[in-house]
């Protein structure tokens, strides 16, 4: 069903490293890409299904295009909690990294659709329970990511000055969870980030990073005051393994590197395998890249480092005032294969303090169940923070499911786990699809009762006494206007609204 540019993408996301990936979702082309990969549909005019998607995410909305493409007529009512869409699109990508948004144009186009129906601020689990969908719909498809972040395990981690990544970005993304944040970045001059993925390098240009440049973003105007006092000099990205193991890709390394007024310190040399040459090509360029690192630049008044080896032990706390971060000790740690990318790491009895008033914890996202998922017939595996599926993605397999509910697929992070760029999760989303349209040729019965969607799910709800003030499509839009009204006056795309209140009112939606 795949036409070629398609096929290249899936094998793309199975065996070449991140960094390739990284580089086509940073690019326009992955519009294109999905375009194509959707517009190859087999001629199809028999019945339609009726789909909820619970998540408005770059996985809910490829999952959506792929399945109305393949499958005419089909109705997609989208979910989301909040009343904006685009999930980590909106609230995870960095400011600075606008043409990754680019997907947006793609999400629109899905949208403006007669048959889509987006339904915002609206908590499945929470404002709406989940098994109350059952009987509305043909499919249910969970796209609903990782909200929640993974813990150290050390004692005092929620003490003050003490961020997770996931909050940290969030708060300057415009993330109403987090705009209360108010993160003292004026406790000292070095902040110690924990993990070395893509996220960890962007909390680090975010602190790094001239305000001149930062300001011309959509940074929120918050974010923006609160860096201008930061007294962050120095920070360090820590990991627990070697340069070889680190999860960041080459783009997000060159960009800190190239950071006016900013130096790196360099990375010893005994770090790197002897023979770079052998190394496949996007590993080897990545290690080239850390062992040149960048020629000091005279008069730089901030700094980094990339500190290996190191895996967090202990916090240490201010003998005076014992919720005054110090440091952070972490132990010592020793690779078994030191140039395997995939090597296991273990604690020495040897330890390092690295002093530091400010810490931010970037060790991965974390999905977790809805409530009321199980009712449904989903199993949700806590261990790995994902929901059980045959690998493809239907929840539940075509011999167990019963004949008057919708079928329950996951697509994305919730399915996959909380890796992967907004191209793998485009083709995980695909891959979803698939197994819906296959699906649904394969059992559709004319027997089968027609289902309402949204407006059988209302009339149970009003019949509930459930009170929703539903957001849809147009009501967004209209949020989008003031938003970019109101960064045109400050010189930036847009001002994001921080609070659901603020979205709403702007909204218009009736309350
Ligand atoms: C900080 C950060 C920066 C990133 N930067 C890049 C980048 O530069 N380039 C790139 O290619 N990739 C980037 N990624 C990865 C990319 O964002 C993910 O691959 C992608 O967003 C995952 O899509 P998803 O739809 O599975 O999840 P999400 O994008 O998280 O979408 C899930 C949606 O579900 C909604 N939801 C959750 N619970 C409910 C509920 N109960 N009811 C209704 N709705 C619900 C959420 O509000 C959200 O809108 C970044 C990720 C992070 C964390
Ligand atoms: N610009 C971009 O393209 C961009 C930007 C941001 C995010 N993303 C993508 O979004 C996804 C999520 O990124 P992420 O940075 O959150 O996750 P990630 O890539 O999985 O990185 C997590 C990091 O945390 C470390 N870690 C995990 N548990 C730890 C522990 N207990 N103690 C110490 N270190 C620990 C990991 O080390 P180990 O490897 O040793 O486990 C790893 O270095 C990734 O696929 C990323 O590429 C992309």
């Amino acid at each position: 069903m795949l036409n070629t540019a398609c096929l290249r993408i899936h094998i793309s996301a199975r065996t070449t490293t991140t960094s390739r990936i990284s580089k086509l979702a940073n690019s326009a082309s992955l519009n294109t890409v999905a375009a194509r990969c959707s517009h190859h549909a087999a001629h199809y005019d028999g019945p339609s299904p009726t789909i909820a998607i619970i998540g408005s995410g770059p996985a809910g909305f490829y999952t959506a295009q792929k399945v109305m493409r393949e499958l005419k007529g089909t109705k997609v009512d989208m979910y989301e909690q909040l009343p904006v869409p685009f999930g980590l699109v909106r609230f995870g990508v960095a400011p600075d990294h606008p043409e990754v948004k680019n997907c947006q144009d793609t999400f629109g186009d899905v949208a403006a659709s007669p048959e889509y129906t987006f339904i915002g601020n609206v908590n499945l689990g929470h404002d709406l329970p989940l098994p109350l969908l059952a009987k509305h719909y043909d499919a249910i498809v969970f796209a609903y990511g990782a909200s929640k972040d993974r813990k150290l395990g050390l004692e005092g981690e929620y003490k003050p000055h003490i961020y997770s990544a996931r909050a940290f970005v969030g708060w300057y993304n415009g993330l109403p969870e987090y705009r209360n944040l108010n993160p003292d970045l004026t406790a000292g001059d070095t902040a110690v980030v924990v993990g070395q993925g893509n996220v960890a390098l962007d909390v680090a240009r975010t602190l790094l990073s001239k305000l001149e440049h930062l300001k011309k973003t959509d940074i929120t105007e918050y974010a923006i005051q609160a860096l201008s006092q930061s007294t962050i000099r120095h920070v360090h990205v820590v990991g627990r393994r070697g340069p070889m193991q680190a999860a960041f890709t080459i783009k997000e390394v060159r960009e800190l590197l190239q950071l006016d007024d900013v130096n790196f310190s360099p990375i010893p040399d005994e770090l790197f395998p002897n023979d770079l040459k052998s190394l496949p090509r996007p590993r080897r360029r990545l290690m080239e890249l850390l062992k040149k690192g960048s020629p000091p630049k005279e008069g730089a008044s901030k700094s980094w480092s990339l500190d290996f080896l190191l895996s967090p032990k202990s916090l240490t706390w201010s003998s005076s005032d014992s919720d005054k971060l110090e440091g952070v000790l972490f132990s010592k740690t020793k690779l078994e294969q030191a140039d395997s990318p995939e090597s296991k790491v273990t604690n020495t009895d040897e330890t390092t303090l690295i002093p530091t008033s400010t810490l931010f914890r970037s060790i991965g996202y974390k999905s977790e169940a809805i409530p009321g998922m199980q009712e449904l017939g989903a199993d949700f595996d806590d261990q790995k923070g994902t929901i059980r599926h045959d690998g493809i993605g239907r929840v539940v397999s075509l011999d167990t499911r019963e004949w008057d509910k919708a079928s329950l697929y996951c697509s994305g992070w919730v399915k996959r786990g909380p890796t992967g760029v907004i191209a793998s999760t485009m083709t995980d989303a695909f891959q979803t699809a698939e197994a819906i349209v296959e699906d649904w040729k394969k059992t559709f019965d004319s027997r089968r009762p027609v289902r309402a969607g949204w407006k059988g799910v209302q009339a149970e709800a009003q019949a509930l006494n459930l009170s929703l003030r539903p957001v849809h499509w147009s009501n967004w839009q209209n949020i989008d206007q003031v938003e970019k009204a109101v960064g045109v006056e400050r010189g930036k795309p847009r001002e994001k609204f921080g609070n659901v209140d603020d979205m709403l009112k702007a909204s218009g939606a009736s309350g």
